[in-house]
Parts: C-alpha cells; sequence; structure tokens
C-alpha cells in the first residue's frame, strides 16, 4: 500500500520485529474485561501479538515494548477510572517515547448518555498528547467501542472489529 510504502513509523527499543499491541484494562465488575478480551479476538483474527492485562499488571515502562496500546475503563463520573487515570499520569515518563504508536480506547457505562464517549475522548485526548495515532471509524463506534454494562450482542461485534482495525493500523504502520 501506499502509505505503507513510504511511511514506516517509530521502532520499538531493542529493534523487535514482532508487531505488538497492548491491550490494558481496569474493571471493577467484568464489564470492560469482557470487551478487552473481546478486542482481544479481533487483533488475533489479524495474526498481530497481543497481551491484554489489567492495569494493576502494568507498570508504565512496560508500555515502550509496543506498536499499538488500546486503553479500556469503565466509566466513572463521565470520565476514566483512577487506576486508569494513574497509569496515564505516570505515563509522562515516557513522554516523547510513545510517537507514532497506534491508539484507542473503549468504556462500559450504565446508561446510554452515561458519558462512555466523553471517557473515551478523554483516554484518547492523552493518547493524541504522546503523539499516538489513534483510530476512529466511520461507521461503528466513532470513538471506539461502548458497552452499556456487559457487552451484548451489538457491543461484542464492535469489539471484534474494532480490534481487527487497530491490529491492521498497527500493521500498516508497524508491521
Ligand atoms: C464510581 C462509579 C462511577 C460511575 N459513573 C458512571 C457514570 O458517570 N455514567 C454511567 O453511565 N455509569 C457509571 N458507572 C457505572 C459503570 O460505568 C458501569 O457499571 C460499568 O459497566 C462498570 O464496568 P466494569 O464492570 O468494567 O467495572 C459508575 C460506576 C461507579 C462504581
Amino acid at each position: 500500500m501506499f502509505i505503507r510504502k513510504f511511511v514506516r513509523l517509530g521502532s520499538r527499543p531493542g529493534g523487535g520485529t514482532t508487531t505488538k499491541i497492548l491491550i490494558c484494562y481496569y474493571s471493577r465488575s467484568g464489564n470492560t474485561k469482557k470487551m478487552a478480551y473481546l478486542i482481544q479476538k479481533g487483533v488475533m483474527e489479524e495474526g498481530v501479538e497481543v497481551d491484554t492485562r489489567d492495569v494493576k499488571d502494568v507498570k508504565v515502562g512496560d508500555l515502550k515494548a509496543y506498536d499499538g496500546i488500546v486503553i479500556g475503563s469503565p466509566t466513572y463520573y463521565g470520565g476514566p477510572a483512577a487506576p486508569i487515570k494513574d497509569l496515564l499520569d505516570k505515563s509522562i515518563k515516557l513522554h516523547g517515547e510513545l510517537q507514532d504508536k497506534v491508539g484507542g480506547a473503549f468504556s462500559s457505562s450504565a446508561n446510554i448518555g452515561g458519558g462512555n464517549e466523553t471517557t473515551i475522548m478523554a483516554l484518547l485526548q492523552a493518547l493524541l498528547i504522546h503523539g499516538m495515532v489513534v483510530c476512529g471509524d466511520s461507521s461503528d463506534d466513532h470513538y471506539g467501542p461502548v458497552s452499556i454494562e456487559k457487552p451484548n450482542r451489538r457491543a461484542e461485534g464492535m469489539c471484534f472489529r474494532y480490534g481487527k482495525r487497530v491490529a491492521r493500523l498497527t500493521k500498516l504502520l508497524h508491521g
């Protein structure tokens, strides 16, 4: 593809060649976790290596090892939950080092109009400030997958296709 021929963005430290995505989530009652594993399925379908990890098991330095970083949070008062915000705040340590990685975000909330899109936008805003390339969609959930509580069939499809989409973009830019 044209873009691939001329644009090959940042490389990982250590010079590894496998394209790799991290899906990092916080989930108190399991809904966002379910979304994370549905997104993982989509990524795997594209043949891209993926680690899906609870935010408590992610150290900020780990982020450097990935070509794509997808972050999921339940919606708490219209924004990301504290453990995710904490990771983002700590990521200032890496400021400048995450440039050109692919980014994505997803959220579960209790209500339609309960702030899931503002949560996603807050996450994407942080990733954009890191200089990451974020992935929107013209027909599926535009900013990233949303689910009302536990993912239903609609949300399952959104998550799976989002995983494929993020994986394809990551391969395009970093494969
Ligand atoms: C502290 C707190 C704040 C919440 N704030 C919102 C909110 O602003 N809007 C909303 O729709 N749901 C809100 N919820 C509900 C959760 O976003 C929702 O239950 C979500 O599915 C939980 O995801 P989890 O199972 O991954 O923890 C809140 C829940 C908690 C515990």
